[in-house]
């Protein structure tokens, strides 16, 4: 952790915890949003237990019961988040029905516009984004699904605070008096000390006033110089504000009012348009069933390091996912498949954490539940999702491993994990190479829809390397369509001399193949067919993990 004192955030509870709270789940999230908030994404134990308070025995039991979970991992001595912790964001977002609903409005307005747009709700004192469709071009930042703002920084906080109680105004007091610099808000660009207190509470309080009255806020500069946005209301039936649609641009490109000209307007029939979308009885995505993760089969595995009580209570979390709108005790048991007296005790701990909150006669997840990691995740780029399963296979195979995109006619590497031998292939991030004689672009060619294939086959050069190169576009076609079929491409001293390469593609969570991932290996390690045998089946486990992390990304957010 690159930090003294711990990111505080919003404090998580107030008061003493109740009776039947699961001390093992309160400590596991706890841990969770500790990783989600430090500044590196990778943390020692010890800091953890340093910004935690908790015991390192306790945070090596709680890390150990993660890890097994799947929600953590270990890089060397640090801890990290997987993107399979996006499960408890994807399920608040389910359940909430809001992102589904109005993100086809968000990307409407900003392909209209060709400006970026979000959606953020409140979130106590903040808000928070639950869609992004970003264009942003200018310097400036971009924030993901889940960030956190100060609702005293940016243009739909003034919105919400039109609606704030006095308890309201006082709990926004009390977090400015309590925080540093904006410590509690990491979504933030670095802070120099002269404007850490950029707004005082007169020059926000006019700003509400205004939103209140004029029913929208603009934010310029707020966040960093140059940043501007426009904010209107979403309301639901009893016209109480459910989020705020936000048009982001930039000084270089609108000066406020040119922006407030050109988006106010559009922006207004949006949010009028999203206001019909969210309402209760509107069409929504089929609810998604959630495996529990709970397995008494762990206990036995892990003994005392895995701690059953914590693993139920993040069942119970996604559980809560099933369903769009609140759900009963007694759906959430069935769901999460655990007897109702134990999902009430995660409930009653998920409520006093603030990750979930009673709803007539049930229980719904809040936007908090985003803290625990989601933006970190929704942030992450294709090569970072693939990095840890090639060091993995690599690990296993002990050949290097690589993945690679179509670019034009050629494969370029995009992530790569050599290995320590004395013989290898010199190749970096970015090297290219001709589709038509590396395994991972017969891969990626076989994906393509076939006009393209065609249009590609029809005007490809092969230019052959090594006698036992291919060398017309026939020979690269019945190749390619081997691949297809076969699902792997095997490419044996195509592109040189001793070398040989297997691989098999990525696909997202939509089905498409995004990248091809491939070990590459010197001839002599035995025939073709052996090695096929060999490196085929952890190749295809890399290939599978990395497309289950997609999966989980790609739910809510996009994978750069
Ligand atoms: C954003 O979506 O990035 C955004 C929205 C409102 C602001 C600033 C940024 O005031």
């Amino acid at each position: 952790m690159s930090q003294p004192e711990p990111a505080q955030g919003p404090p998580p509870a107030d008061g003493e915890p109740p009776a039947e709270a699961v001390r093992p789940l309160e400590r596991g999230l706890a841990l969770l949003r500790a990783m989600a908030v430090d500044p590196d994404p990778r943390t020692r134990p010890g800091d953890l237990a340093r910004v935690t308070g908790l015991a390192r025995a306790t945070v090596d039991r709680i890390a150990a019961t993660l890890v097994r979970l799947g929600y953590v991992r270990h890089e060397g001595r640090d801890l990290a988040l997987t993107p399979q912790a996006a499960e408890l964001g994807n399920a608040y977002l389910a359940s909430s029905g809001l992102a589904a609903a109005v993100r086809p409005y968000a990307e409407a307005l900003a392909d209209r516009l060709d400006e970026s747009v979000s959606v953020a709700v409140p979130d106590g004192d903040g808000v928070r984004f639950v869609v992004q469709a970003t264009r942003r071009r200018a310097m400036a930042v971009a924030f993901r699904i889940g960030d956190l703002l100060p609702a005293e920084r940016c243009a739909p906080g003034a919105l919400f605070a039109a609606a704030w109680t006095d308890a309201d105004w006082q709990a926004w007091r009390a977090r400015r008096a309590r925080e540093q610099g904006d410590t509690a808000f990491p979504a933030l660009p670095l802070r120099r000390p002269r404007d850490a207190h950029a707004s005082s509470e007169a020059e926000f309080a006019d700003r509400v006033d205004i939103a209140r009255t004029h029913g929208h806020s603009t934010d310029s500069g707020l966040i960093e110089p140059g940043l501007i946005a426009i904010a209107v209301p979403v309301l639901d039936g009893d016209g109480r504000i459910v989020c705020a649609l936000s048009v982001v641009s930039h000084t270089s490109r609108h000066t406020p009012a040119t922006l407030a000209d050109i988006a106010l307007g559009p922006a207004r029939d949006t949010a009028a348009a999203m206001a019909a979308a969210i309402r209760p009885d509107a069409p929504g995505p089929a609810p998604r069933p959630h495996a529990p993760a709970a397995d008494p089969r762990l206990k036995d595995e892990l003994g005392a390091e895995y701690l059953q009580s914590l693993a139920r209570g993040l069942d119970v979390l996604c559980a809560l996912g099933t369903t769009r709108g609140p759900m009963t005790l007694a759906d959430v048991a069935r769901a999460a498949a655990l007897p109702r007296a134990t999902a009430r005790r995660s409930l009653i701990t998920l409520d006093y954490l603030g990750y979930a909150e009673p709803h007539g006669k049930g229980f719904a997840l809040t936007p908090r539940v985003l803290d625990l990691g989601y933006a970190r995740l929704a942030g992450l780029a294709l090569p970072e999702v693939l990095l840890p399963h090639l060091t993995e296979l690599v690990r296993t195979v002990g050949e290097s491993a690589s993945a690679a995109v179509l670019d034009g006619d050629d494969i370029r590497y995009i992530a790569r994990v050599p290995t320590r031998r004395i013989m290898r292939v010199d190749i970096t991030v970015g090297t290219r190479m001709p589709a038509a004689l590396a395994s991972m672009g017969r891969v990626l060619l076989a994906a393509l829809p076939p006009a393209e294939r065609a249009d590609y086959l029809s005007r490809v050069r092969i230019e052959p390397r090594t006698p036992r190169s291919a060398s017309t576009p026939a020979e690269v076609a019945s190749a390619v369509d081997r691949a297809a079929a076969d699902g792997y491409a095997q490419v044996d001293q195509e592109l040189e001399e001793g070398l040989r390469s297997l691989s098999v593609p990525v696909r997202d969570a939509d089905g498409h193949v995004v990248a091809a991932v491939n070990v590459a290996h010197h001839a002599s390690r035995g025939t073709p067919d052996e090695t096929r045998d060999e490196i085929l089946p952890p190749l295809r486990l890399a290939a599978a993990r990395a497309e289950a992390d997609l999966r989980a990304l790609g739910q809510w957010s996009r994978v750069r």
